[in-house]
């Protein structure tokens, strides 16, 4: 049994993605295999206990845009993935290893956030088409009040 901040897991399994994990260097990435609650309830419901939330635009690259509330303390990349938001999928599920959580930031806001620590630059030159100014990894975004009113977009496709 292994526990994180997300829930109690029963063991790490062999997902079905078709690319080899780049960082560990194993054919297929490995993830941990839920047990029990679902790892979007129990994030969503121990950061909304905490506090605040801030308003985030997703669009997606065809232009549909879904405005939701985003419970500080979690990422933005988490923040798509439990309201169901397509084009973030973040296979590595947060741990900076993957790229699929890319999107482009509203220029406005690229002043505004936090800036990109030396992982993250790496693992942006694996993503699909990446923007040397507006590209970020959301998953290494942290949702506080000064993201409220955030905009990002996701690309055409994730790598
Ligand atoms: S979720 Fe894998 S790098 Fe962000």
């Amino acid at each position: 049994m292994h526990e994180n901040k997300y829930g109690t897991f029963a063991a790490a399994v062999q997902c079905h993605c078709r690319e080899p994990c780049r960082r560990s260097g194993l054919r297929r990435k490995w993830h941990w295999k839920r047990a029990g609650r679902t790892i979007r309830n129990v994030a969503t419901q121990r950061a909304r206990e905490q506090g605040p939330m801030a308003k985030i635009t997703y669009i997606e690259h065809g232009g549909k845009e879904h405005v939701v509330e985003v419970a500080n303390g979690l990422t933005v990349m988490e923040g798509a993935r439990d309201n169901g938001i397509p084009g973030i999928e973040a296979d590595c599920g947060g741990a900076c290893a993957c790229s699929t959580c890319h999107v482009y930031v509203a220029p406005d806001w690229v002043e505004k956030l936090p800036a990109k620590d030396g992982m993250e630059e790496d693992m942006l030159d694996f993503a699909f088409s990446p923007d040397p100014l507006r590209s970020r990894l959301t998953c290494q975004l942290k949702v506080t009040d000064a993201l409220d009113g955030l905009v990002v977009q996701m690309p055409e496709k994730q790598i």
